[in-house]
């Protein structure tokens, strides 16, 4: 009955029906799944992921119900994008659901509590017994911030040593000047900054750094990404965040409403960039494939197309919580159909 709660929730304006979600998860009544099937389990950087079905960054800002996520059935979450301070985000409505085209489009601005909230909340969390799923947190910079890096730094030093991995978030469309820190020297400084700070700080040194990328990019500023990402450690690299882009074949009224556009329509564009990359770092740096992913074949394709792992957000909005064991027992069989033993072994072949 819980589980079907998603249909009466869609009746509502989708930022409301996103917030009675987040109450009725911290009521905190699913079961906690039963053991993933051996072909799912992987070990990357450093971690142990039962399934690679992960929650995408956005749908629990503030850490709010990680361990009631995780009893859904991901094999991780990414908490956030959190900003040093709170803020309000753009004005209302900013959350729009294109049903046509099972898509969403958001102009949400990085409303969130801030790293002192959050820390608060994520210290509250046993990382080493969250039902053995792993924890990420994604990390950006203040609307009015005079220094961005600053912000990174900041976010990262305070929350970093209490989630599993950090992804620094330089590709959320609704930041003004915040997609410029994907540019070469930008980037560049950022990361090393970054680094820096990992290597000082004890707490932080074992733990995994993370990009998060735009689907809106041309191939140079891939290449760029992929070598400084190879150049300055990175170690995994999530592709991709939402696009500003409106494929012509959108047809709800909503479709030129400025935001980020997901779900289905995202699929193509992000799966192009996913293989781009996992060519151009010759599949030598993990990648979380990420955008319009709504079933088995969507996510197995991901990984024949280089990913390691997946995130999924917006399919769950039409499809609800079941669709995340679906998703598993569907790839599963996608795997034992082409003889293979672990996803390991069909990460990028078809690239
Ligand atoms: C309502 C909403 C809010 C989001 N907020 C964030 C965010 O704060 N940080 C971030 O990195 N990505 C954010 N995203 C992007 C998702 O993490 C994901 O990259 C994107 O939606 C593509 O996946 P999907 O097609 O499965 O939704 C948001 C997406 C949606 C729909």
């Amino acid at each position: 009955m819980i589980e079907n709660s998603y249909k009466i929730l869609r009746l509502f304006p989708a930022e409301l029906s996103h917030s009675l979600t987040i109450k009725l998860l911290k009521l905190n009544i699913f079961t906690k799944n039963l053991k993933d099937h051996v072909s799912l389990h992987q070990h990357l950087f450093g971690l142990d992921f039962n399934n690679p079905i992960g929650l995408a960054a956005g749908f629990d800002k503030n850490a709010e119900v990680v361990s009631p996520l995780l009893s859904l059935g991901f094999g991780f979450v990414e908490i956030g994008t959190v900003t040093p301070l709170p803020q309000i985000g753009n004005k209302k409505p900013r959350i729009f659901r294109l049903f046509e085209e099972q898509a969403v489009i958001n102009h949400l601005g990085f409303n969130n509590r801030g790293v002192e909230y959050v820390k608060a909340k994520l210290s509250r969390l046993n990382l080493n017994n969250l039902s053995n799923g792993v924890v990420g947190i994604n990390i950006g910079k203040n609307l009015n911030t005079k220094n961005a890096i600053d912000d990174y730094c900041l976010c990262f030093e305070d929350l970093g040593k209490l989630a599993h991995y950090t992804t620094i978030n330089v590709s959320s469309p609704n930041t003004p000047g915040l997609r410029d820190l994907q540019n070469r020297k930008n980037l560049e400084k950022l990361i090393k900054n970054l680094q820096n700070r990992k290597e000082t700080n004890t707490e932080l040194k074992s733990k995994p750094l993370l990009l998060k990328i735009s689907p809106d990019l041309d191939d140079q500023q891939l290449r760029d990404i992929a070598l400084i990402s190879l150049a300055n450690g990175i170690e995994g690299l999530i592709i991709s965040n939402t696009t500003i882009d409106r494929p012509n074949s959108l047809m709800s009224k909503a479709k030129n409403l400025s935001g980020g556009l997901s779900g289905k329509p995202l699929f193509k564009k992000s799966t192009r960039v996913l293989k781009k990359i996992y060519a151009l770092t010759n599949g030598s740096i993990p990648i979380i494939g990420v955008g319009g992913i709504s079933n088995g074949e969507d996510c197995y394709q991901k990984i024949k197309s280089g990913a390691s792992l997946v995130q999924l957000y917006t399919a769950l909005v039409f499809k609800g919580p079941k669709l995340i064991n679906h998703i598993k027992r569907e790839l599963i069989f996608c795997l034992k159909t082409d003889g293979f033993k672990n996803i390991k072994e069909a990460i990028g072949k078809d690239v």
